[in-house]
């Protein structure tokens, strides 16, 4: 006897995409969609795309076949024919009514529920709501989902904030971080808070420092001009790094459930003070320069490390020190936590591994897990210790898991904001850097293929500090 399941009152009855003809729509979105209604997630859901690309249905159609080919996994005849009967396709400028007037009568009075993907750029975002507002598609009817960056700056987060609010109430805008959506960053909170061993240790009297890495080995390849306007600290510090560093430090939540979360992960964004610019270094990849699209005399950082501190009881003195850069010696996203050193040292460590800190690392990118560095007997007559590795592979531990756009998708249809930013956590993590923003001083240049400035060290706090090179 199968159970009633009862409807969600929550999902999405009509994806209507904005920015159907664009890069984010065809890398990411289709394979995500299609991945979604190969698993019967999608349960009839129209898709609705809507571009300035004179595109009927069949040639929406044929550009999302041709980016499910481009994603290189293979096709179910099937699966496409259902998803594909059920695209339509809505042309028209941005600021024209007309558009609108168009994708209402297309959605017709029985979707209940859309849901409005603004794949687009944020300048356009204004005319997009009004447009909705305009034929009674915003307020609690529809449900907006947008993209990050959420504004550059703070003031300009702020304005942007207010235009979706204008017409949407924040419980019916989802911002997608993707790092939110990674297995492996939501893994922190788990880890984290379904286990009992790391809670008594998590604080300022057993953890010495926290290192969040966030290495690429490529350069901005082809995204020179976007690029160049934004540098590293807009494009990952802000928001993805920020969250990861949210995660990690957090009061446990009084629940698991949207609100929950993100009121923690908002208090300790607040408890955070802004980054002081004496502990900031901001890098150049020698070549970047010659990149189609930057200025020849950019001083855009595509590297950038600095220290941030938590001013709370927990982890007050606890430096969290955050570096991230592009064209560096190889791929890589950790997060290390470096516990102190046990009171009295009663064995050596060997010469070549004298400080012997316990370390745990989080793997957040390619090859997630988590590794823990500790202290066993070394072999011999001598009570010598050496430092080796517990380490757990996770695809390995736990099979393959879905990639972030897919099970951000699927959660925006579903009204799930969970793993979405909140208006206040995003404004906290633009004051957290302004100060970077309003006043970065020179980039220090860095070759291809290293780990960035040797400069990245003055940004420590405490002596002996060292970046610990990812494991790769
Ligand atoms: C994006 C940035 O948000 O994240 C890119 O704009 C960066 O510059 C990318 O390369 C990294 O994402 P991931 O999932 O590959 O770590």
């Amino acid at each position: 006897m199968t159970a009633n399941v009862a409807p969600d009152i929550n999902a999405g009855d009509a994806l209507v995409l904005f920015g159907a003809s664009g890069d984010l729509a065809r890398k990411k979105l289709y394979p995500a969609l299609y991945q979604l209604e190969s698993r019967g997630r999608l349960d009839g859901l129209r898709v609705v795309g809507v571009a300035r690309s004179h595109w009927g249905d069949e040639a929406l159609r044929g550009y999302v076949h041709d980016s499910l080919m481009l994603s290189g996994k293979p096709i179910d005849t099937e699966v496409w024919g259902r998803l594909s009967e059920r695209m339509s396709m809505v042309s028209g400028e941005y600021t024209e009514a007309a558009t609108y007037e168009r994708l209402a009568s297309t959605l017709g009075a029985e979707c209940a529920r859309p849901v409005f993907y603004l794949a687009i750029p944020p300048s356009i975002f204004p005319a997009v709501v009004d447009g909705l507002a305009g034929v009674g598609l915003a307020g609690e009817r529809g449900r907006v989902v947008v993209e990050k960056p959420f504004g550059r700056d703070l003031d300009s987060a702020r304005a942007l904030n207010a235009t979706l609010h204008a017409h949407f109430p924040e419980r019916s805008i989802f911002r997608i971080d993707h790092y939110l959506g990674k297995e492996s960053v939501e893994n922190l909170l788990v880890f984290r808070f379904a286990n009992s061993f790391l809670e008594p240790i998590w604080n300022r009297n057993y953890v010495d420092n926290v290192q969040v890495t966030m290495a690429e080995q490529f350069g901005v390849e082809g995204r020179g001009s976007f690029y160049d306007s934004v540098g590293a600290i807009r494009d990952v510090v802000q928001n993805h790094l920020l969250q990861v560093v949210a995660l990690l430090a957090m009061e446990p939540p009084l629940g698991a459930d949207a609100e929950h979360l993100r009121d923690e992960t908002t208090k300790v964004l607040a408890a955070m003070k802004t980054v002081d610019c004496k502990h900031l270094l901001r890098g150049q990849y020698v070549d970047y320069r010659d990149e189609p699209g930057v200025k020849p005399t950019s001083q855009t950082e595509t590297f950038a490390a600095l220290h941030l501190e938590i001013d709370s009881w927990r982890w007050a003195g606890v430096p969290f020190y955050v570096r991230a850069g592009k064209a560096l010696t190889a791929s890589a996203v950790e997060a290390v936590v470096e516990l102190r050193q046990p009171p009295r040292m009663l064995f050596r460590g060997r010469e070549s591994d004298p400080a012997g800190a316990n370390m745990i690392r989080f793997r957040l990118g390619a090859h997630d897990g988590v590794t823990m560095t500790v202290q066993a007997k070394e072999p011999g007559s001598a009570a010598t210790s050496r430092s080796i590795d517990l380490a757990v592979d996770f695809e390995h531990a736990l099979g393959t898991r879905r990639e972030a756009y897919d099970r951000l998708l699927d959660d925006a249809l579903k009204g799930d904001a969970r793993r979405f930013a909140r208006v206040d956590g995003v404004e906290e993590a633009w004051r957290i850097v302004q100060p970077a923003l309003d006043d970065p001083g020179p980039v220090a240049f860095y070759e291809r293929g290293s780990w960035g400035p040797s400069e990245a060290d003055s940004i420590f706090r405490n002596e002996g500090d060292t970046w610990h090179p990812p494991l790769i």
